[in-house]
């Protein structure tokens, strides 16, 4: 029989990322000064949510262990949120390592993009592909990310560009969302490359059946996307398909000045947008000095594939100057800002969903500082309270 309580974490260091300002984001002071609670324990209830977080002595002297269906000693271990992936492409066929080669002899993104590869090949594969067999490959890397500590991810459609294979998509993402503990936040991103009259079709055709099936409660969609680049979508058509999208309820979270600058800033913040990606023109450093909330994303795509926001955060800290307790909160609460999802995810809170990562070590920070180490750290993944 089921107890009172799902899951007991004791005498673990917990970093619980908590915003003290009353807001569900961290900006750079709060981001360089995470909370930590040395000894401390937390309690995740039978309907997967955080029930209390706080010094272990406190938790054991409220909460019998015998009301738990199962409890973790942590001592010697860290307790990590679970980790926010805020951008991803995880739903296609066919593959391009072909296309890697090309770029490590010099080819750019667009001179593959031109030759008819890229997001076009994609494309070609996906809309061949039986919904079947894209639910397989996208459940077994949304299980790597998993592995490598993601419990909550994003995931964009835009590989259709049609009605038929964007809604499959969305479709096949809805199915992973009803099978997998993974959390997912799903994104239209049919906007993605330029066919013919692309706009008009995603305004009069794409956008009302998704309004459709979303009012007859058969997909859910939560964000919208569109790629804002010179030869893709221009400033006016992306200004017109995140309107009609925000007229539909969804979050706007778009792809601006990723390999030219764009203005894509001013148009995101005119539109309310949740999120912007990319931003390659001004560095993350200068952006944190400002006060910009900055997210990560490992933007996993045939044409960057890494399912491990680990490695994304080593990354980042290497090439953009970040620092560690920087790269975790962008990698947890503030990614989960960008999703909308802040109030639910990306801290160790009350009421929050119980999704935390328990490490083999006591200094957290070798989850960022040993590229690629994840596997050995990793203890525990835990979902709404579930070890997964
Ligand atoms: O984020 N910018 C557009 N989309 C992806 C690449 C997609 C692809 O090449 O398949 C990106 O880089
Ligand atoms: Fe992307």
């Amino acid at each position: 029989m089921s107890k009172s309580y799902r899951l007991l974490v004791k005498n673990a260091k917990l970093v619980v990322l908590i915003c003290n300002n009353g807001e569900k984001f961290l900006t750079k002071h709060g981001m360089q000064n995470l909370s930590v609670i040395e000894n401390g324990s937390v309690v995740i209830g039978s309907d997967g949510l955080i029930k209390a977080v706080g010094p272990a002595e406190v938790i054991g002297a409220q909460y019998p262990e015998g009301s738990f269906d199962k409890v973790i000693d942590a001592s010697g271990m860290c307790v990590l949120p679970g980790l926010v992936d805020a951008h991803t492409h995880p739903v296609w066929a066919g593959d391009r390592v072909h296309e890697f080669a090309m770029k490590l002899a010099g080819a750019t993104y667009m001179d593959v993009h031109r030759a008819g590869g890229g997001i076009h090949f994609t494309v070609e594969h996906t809309r061949a592909a039986r919904s079947s067999e894209l639910l397989g490959s996208l459940s077994s890397r949304l299980v790597r990310m998993q592995r490598a500590g993601t419990t909550l991810v994003e995931c964009k459609s835009g590989y259709g560009l049609d009605l038929q294979t964007e809604v499959k998509m969305l479709e096949v993402i809805e199915e992973a969302r009803r099978t997998l503990p993974i959390n997912i936040s799903s994104t239209y991103c049919g906007a993605h490359a330029t066919v013919e009259e692309a706009t008009k079709d995603i305004l009069q055709v794409q956008l009302p059946r998704l309004k459709e099936q979303m009012s007859a409660g058969t997909l859910r969609v939560d964000n919208i996307d569109v790629f804002c680049e010179q030869g893709v979508f221009d400033l006016g058509s992306t200004r017109s398909i995140l309107q009609a999208g925000k007229d539909l309820g969804l979050n706007i979270n778009f792809h601006g000045d990723e390999l030219h600058p764009m203005n894509s800033a001013q148009l995101g913040a005119e539109l309310g947008a949740l999120a912007i990606s990319h931003l390659e023109e001004p560095r993350a450093r200068d952006m944190l000095e400002a006060g910009v909330i900055v997210a990560l994303g490992s933007d996993f795509n045939p044409n960057a594939y890494c399912c491990s926001m680990p490695i994304v955060m080593h990354l980042a800290c290497v090439n953009m100057r970040m620092s560690m307790p920087e790269a975790l909160a962008a990698a947890t609460i503030n990614a989960a800002y960008a999703l909308g999802r802040s109030h639910t995810h990306g801290s160790l809170e009350v009421n929050k969903h119980g999704d935390l990562l328990v490490l083999n070590t006591t200094r957290w920070e070798h989850l960022i500082y040993q590229l690629g180490g994840h596997q050995e750290l990793i203890r525990y993944v835990v979902i709404k309270g579930n070890i997964v």
